[in-house]
């Protein structure tokens, strides 16, 4: 299933119904456009990552539209149509980078083949369905900050990765703490970066099909293969292959990748002659390996050669001084992602966030400031609507709010493990005590309990004395310094 987007600019309605007809049932996201003024608005509004483009419109000239285009993403990809071949025209085209060019009236299937065509070519990530520009753009985007002792650390064994040109590197850490975001930041830090950096989530492909995937086909090489194909080592040459989720990777895929890292070539299936690679193989995995080894679930030698430059990353609860910058690169991200002009955020927020043990680590607390600034009408986000509970993130079903103001029954989720229920008692006890700095009363009523029950529950639970001193919201992020282990460890 391709999964593009493309925007088809024609004034023929009938060429527009019948491309986007077929463009959908491939799977890819169509958006339509009579005019080139529409076509203008439509770039902008749909970031298409194809156009297909009819070269007489009505009020503009299809060529300067295709100039456009290519001045505004270079990696824009344009199929240019006209109504009849003409060689000075297509001439023109291709020298104007145009990607492919059809005659009209055209075989539907020509359209589609040029399009899959294209998309390959340009080494569309076939698992996620993003094109190459589109992926790397978004990890352009998407930056890694904290500005704790762990952090610079980390960013300084990133930068020694690619600078010195690691072969294999392995990035290990719970989930949500920015494996993707590193493995995206050495690609982009090293000479590789002009290559491609091609994705391979090895849990989300079937075993039968991930051989094919990174190693590509002969024509023939088994009943579907009507032609060669090449696999994600070819596509990503001179560039990195990164392998997300390579603790789910079948004990036979994992034989075949360490002799690629070891020969540094490979065959695809089918084929016969040995193809010289050169790329960098980045894994990653919250899954614990060494485990895995003696267990017989993950190979030991393959382990052991990907563990010779290894990164792991810390959860954000060892490190949440670098909480405050976080808070503050995540709203103003929002910010521009969702149009809103929040300024910041209250301490007793800021204090609340502190205080959490972050399982989900920083994607939970991104999506924790994306549920508030959501709600929040002002310009600062306080505490009524900083939803953080005791619970794992990843047991929650997507969308699920906890506790924010008065949060409707179906939208509480019992975990598929179960919980306990006093340990959530305890957890918003806390939280409220925090909160009001230990004043009963506010806590109370914050919890709808009477001040008799908050006093009887503290007692049972141990919390008489809690918080001990309440904490000081300038000096927290200070405070947290102690806790916080600089633990990335080259391997
Ligand atoms: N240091 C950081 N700075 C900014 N954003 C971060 C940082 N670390 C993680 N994120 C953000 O947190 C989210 C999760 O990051 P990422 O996908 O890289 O985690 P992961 O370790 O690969 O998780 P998983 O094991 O679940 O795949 C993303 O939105 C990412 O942009
Ligand atoms: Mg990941």
């Amino acid at each position: 299933m391709e999964t593009g987007r493309v925007l088809v600019v024609d004034d023929e309605n009938l060429v527009c119904w019948s491309l986007a007809k077929m463009l959908k049932r491939i799977g890819h996201l169509v958006e339509i456009a009579n005019t080139g003024a529409n076509a203008r608005l439509k770039l902008e509004s749909f970031s298409p990552d194809l156009v297909i483009l009819d070269a007489s419109l009505p009020d503009v000239d299809g060529l300067q539209f295709l100039e456009e285009c290519k001045a505004k993403d270079n990696n824009l990809l344009v199929i240019i149509m006209t109504s009849s071949f003409h060689s000075d025209l297509a001439f023109q085209a291709f020298s104007l980078g145009a990607d492919d060019y059809i005659g009209k009236p055209f075989n539907i299937d020509m359209v589609e083949q040029s399009v899959h065509k294209i998309f390959v070519k340009k080494n569309l990530v076939k698992d996620v369905g993003l094109p190459q520009a589109k992926l790397r753009k978004k990890y352009e985007q998407d930056q890694l900050v904290g500005n704790c002792p762990s952090m610079v650390e980390l960013f300084k064994i990133m930068n020694t990765c690619a600078q010195q040109d690691c072969k294999t590197i392995l990035v290990l850490g719970e989930s949500g703490t920015g494996k993707e975001l590193v493995s995206h930041g050495i690609h982009n830090l090293s000479a590789r970066k002009e290559a491609p950096l091609i994705e391979v989530n090895c849990a989300s492909i079937p075993e039968n099909l991930l051989e094919n995937e990174l190693f590509g086909h002969e024509k023939g090489a088994y009943t579907d293969a009507g032609t060669r194909e090449v696999g994600v080592f070819e596509q990503a040459e001179g560039g990195t292959v990164f392998l997300d989720e390579i603790g789910d990777m079948p004990l036979n895929m994992q034989s075949k990748v360490l002799k690629v890292i070891e020969n540094r070539k490979f065959r695809r299936l089918g084929g016969a002659k040995d193809i010289a690679t050169d790329v960098r193989i980045v894994a990653a995995t919250n899954q614990n390996l060494s485990t895995m080894v003696s267990e017989g679930t993950f190979r030991g030698d393959l382990f052991y050669r990907l563990n010779m430059m290894c990164i792991t990353l810390i959860p954000l609860r060892e490190r949440k001084k670098c909480i405050p910058s976080m808070v503050e690169y995540f709203i103003d991200r929002l910010n521009s992602e969702y149009g809103r002009s929040v300024e910041g955020i209250s301490s007793e927020a800021l204090r609340v966030l502190m205080a959490h043990n972050w399982p989900g680590n920083v994607r939970e607390l991104r999506n924790s400031l994306e549920r508030a600034m959501m709600l929040e009408k002002g310009k600062i986000l306080s505490t009524d609507h900083i939803c953080v509970f005791p619970g794992s993130e990843k047991d929650r079903p997507e969308g699920c709010h906890f506790g924010c103001s008065v949060p409707a029954a179906s939208t509480i989720y019992l975990p598929a493990g179960g919980i306990s229920i006093e340990e959530v008692e305890k957890e918003y006890i806390k939280q409220a005590l925090s909160r009001y700095d230990g004043n009963q009363t506010k806590a109370a009523k914050c919890l709808g309990l009477t001040l008799d029950t908050l006093r009887y529950r503290r007692k049972k639970f141990g919390l008489e004395k809690y918080p001990e001193t309440p904490p000081d919201i300038s000096t927290l992020a200070a405070e947290s310094a102690d806790q916080d282990s600089s633990q990335v460890f080259p391997g």
